[in-house]
Order: C-alpha cells, then sequence, then structure tokens
C-alpha cells in the first residue's frame, strides 16, 4: 500500500550547510540550491534567518535568498526561530517559512534557549504574521524518538507538539528523528500517535542516518501513509545543538528506493548526483550517498 508519488523536500542547503565547520561561501551555496533546483525537486529548504552567534554558518541568508527568490517553479522555505527572523526574511523575498520545536523540553531549551512552551507561543506570533502576509508556513518537530539529553521520547508528546503545528496553520508538519536513533520499533507507535491528532497527509518524515536506519524507517513510513521525505543531498548535515547527530538520509539514496519501488518522484537522480558531487568537491570530501559512490562507479 505505497503512494504513487513522493514530494522530496531538500534540507541540504540548510540542514546540512548549518553543520559543516568551516562557512561554505555564499556563491557556493547559491550554485548548489541553483543546481538543486534544476533537478526536479519541488522544495529546497534554503538557509535560515536565526541568531549568527547561534548559527553563524547560515549568517549570509539575506544574501543566498536575494538571487535563489528569483528562481521560479521551486519552493525555498527557510527556518524562522522568532518574528524577529520572520521579518528578516520576509523583507529578503522569501516565500515560505518553516517553525521547529522540539518534543523534548532539553533540546528546546540547547536549540532554541526557550521552553517548549515559549516555542509554540513564539511560533504563534511568526503564524499570525505568516497568515497576514500568506506565506505558508511549514512545521518541524525534532526529537521525535530520541533526545541527545533526555533519551527517549514519548510519542504523546510528539502528538502534542505536531498538533499544535498544526492547529496554527502548518500546512505540513515534518517529525524529525534529530540524532538518528529511531528504527521501525520506535517509528511506528510515534507515527500511530501522531497520526492520531494531524491527518498523515499533512505529515512529512525527516530522519538523521546517525545509525543507519533511515531507509527503513522511510519505507515503514511510507507505508503507514506518508507521502512526504525530507533528505539531503549527498547526506549532508546534522545539527549543532545535538551533539553526534550525523546528516540526513541522502536524496540520492531515497530517489534510488523510491524509484525502484515504482514510486515516482519527479526528480532526476543524475542531476542530483552531480549537485551532490559539486558540494563534495568543495568540502573536499566523498559523498554520504551510497547511491552516489556506487553510481558514479558504474
Ligand atoms: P537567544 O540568545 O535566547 O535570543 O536565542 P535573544 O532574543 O536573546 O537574541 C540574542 C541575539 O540574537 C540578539 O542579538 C538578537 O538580536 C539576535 P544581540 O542583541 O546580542 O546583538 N537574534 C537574531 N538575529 C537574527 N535573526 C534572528 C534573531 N533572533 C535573535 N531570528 C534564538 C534564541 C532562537 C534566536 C537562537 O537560539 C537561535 O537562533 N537558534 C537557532 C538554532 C538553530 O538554527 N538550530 C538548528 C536548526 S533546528 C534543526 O536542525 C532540527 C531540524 O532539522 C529537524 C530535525 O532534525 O529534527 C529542523
Ligand atoms: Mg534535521
Amino acid at each position: 500500500n505505497l503512494p504513487r508519488f513522493v514530494k522530496i523536500v531538500e534540507v541540504g542547503p540548510r540542514d546540512g550547510l548549518q553543520n559543516e565547520k568551516s562557512t561554505v561561501p555564499t556563491h557556493v551555496k547559491i550554485k548548489l540550491i541553483q543546481r538543486l533546483a534544476t533537478s526536479g525537486l519541488s522544495v529546497v529548504e534554503a538557509t535560515s534567518f536565526v541568531s549568527p552567534k547561534w548559527v553563524p554558518q547560515l549568517a549570509d541568508a539575506k544574501d543566498v535568498m536575494e538571487v535563489v527568490r528569483n528562481i521560479a517553479g521551486v519552493h525555498f522555505p527557510v527556518l524562522t526561530p522568532n518574528l524577529k527572523g520572520f521579518e528578516a526574511a520576509a523583507a529578503a523575498g522569501a516565500k515560505e517559512v518553516a517553525i521547529f520545536a522540539s518534543a523534548s523540553e532539553a533540546f528546546s531549551k540547547s536549540n532554541i534557549n526557550c521552553s517548549i512552551k515559549e516555542s509554540l507561543a513564539r511560533y504563534n506570533d511568526v503564524a499570525c504574521a505568516a497568515k497576514k502576509h500568506e506565506i505558508p508556513v511549514r512545521g518541524y518537530v525534532s526529537c521525535v524518538v530520541g533526545c541527545p539529553v533526555e533519551g527517549s521520547v514519548p510519542p504523546s508528546n510528539v502528538a502534542y507538539v505536531a498538533k499544535e503545528l498544526y492547529d496554527m496553520g502548518c500546512y505540513e508538519v515534518s517529525l524529525g528523528d534529530t540524532i538518528g536513533v529511531g528504527t521501525p520499533g520506535t517509528v511506528v507507535p510515534m507515527l500511530e500517535a501522531v497520526m492520531s491528532v494531524v491527518p498523515v497527509e499533512k505529515l512529512a518524515v525527516h530522519f538523521h542516518d546517525t545509525y543507519g536506519q533511515s531507509l527503513s524507517n522511510i519505507l515503514i513510513s511510507l507505508q503507514m501513509g506518508v507521502n512526504v521525505v525530507d533528505s539531503s543531498v549527498a547526506g549532508l548535515g546534522g545539527c549543532p545543538y545535538a551533539k553526534g547527530a550525523s546528516g540526513n538520509v541522502a536524496t540520492e539514496d531515497v530517489v534510488y528506493m523510491l524509484h525502484g519501488l515504482g514510486i515516482k518522484t519527479g526528480v532526476d537522480l543524475g542531476k542530483v548526483m552531480s549537485a551532490g558531487e559539486f558540494i563534495c568537491k568543495h568540502l573536499g570530501r566523498q559523498s554520504g550517498s551510497k547511491a552516489a559512490i556506487a553510481l558514479s562507479n558504474v
């Protein structure tokens, strides 16, 4: 019972590059986004309007947006942690934003320096401002199965935060296994809890591949009715406030699996691979995508 079409949300330029030790130059970020945008991806998360003291890697958000805002036919959501970020994003021409709450108190504190409750109040302000500007808002819940500090996270906590974001008007709520500890054994009960309060067609899944569980977790999510998957070109990524978190599942690996299942994505695997080669060459490292490595050797 798999979907015929899966929407892939490419998060590499944001979730990937926010975690690089050395800041990637603005022109390289722009070139990466331009390449991804020509590969058939309909959504490329471009950057974050967060505090540059917290994430210096994305301090050039405005300059990135100024160029990519003019690319037609692709959505470029940007992360906004508060009204200040929302206003800066809107002024820079962002046509879509994303808000990011945590299902664990400890991670909320370390990532955005406030409690879950305080974050939801801030995000409600962002959602109201976005509504006035007719800017669609995507929601994230992080630490949906595990937290770097608290350990396992109860599904009911995830369901609570997901419903709050949905009720604020988020058109989609992405469920993030921020540190990649989930297995189908923990993902299924979490999804069941969330699906009992948010319609499954409004959900996306966002897996980091720390323990190599992402593809199994995606497959089980698709079997449960999810049809939006977040991923990162070349498996770039992590979270600067989640120690040990590795990159997101690689877009190339997701596309390879989906196409192997006969599921359409609209994405040209070869073009995503060349975007991956471009950024890996710049970073001076091998791709985190097994499919990309294998296919470039055949
Ligand atoms: P704070 O220090 O509590 O905030 O940070 P503050 O209001 O005291 O502000 C501190 C300074 O930042 C001030 O500057 C503000 O003006 C400035 P100063 O007066 O000291 O010069 N500031 C801003 N500047 C630019 N843009 C803004 C902004 N807001 C304040 N929007 C805050 C609170 C939320 C700002 C901070 O903690 C922050 O920016 N956190 C973001 C962290 C982050 O981006 N983490 C990674 C993304 S989440 C993730 O990766 C998970 C996800 O992928 C899903 C998953 O994997 O599960 C989404
Ligand atoms: Mg993430």
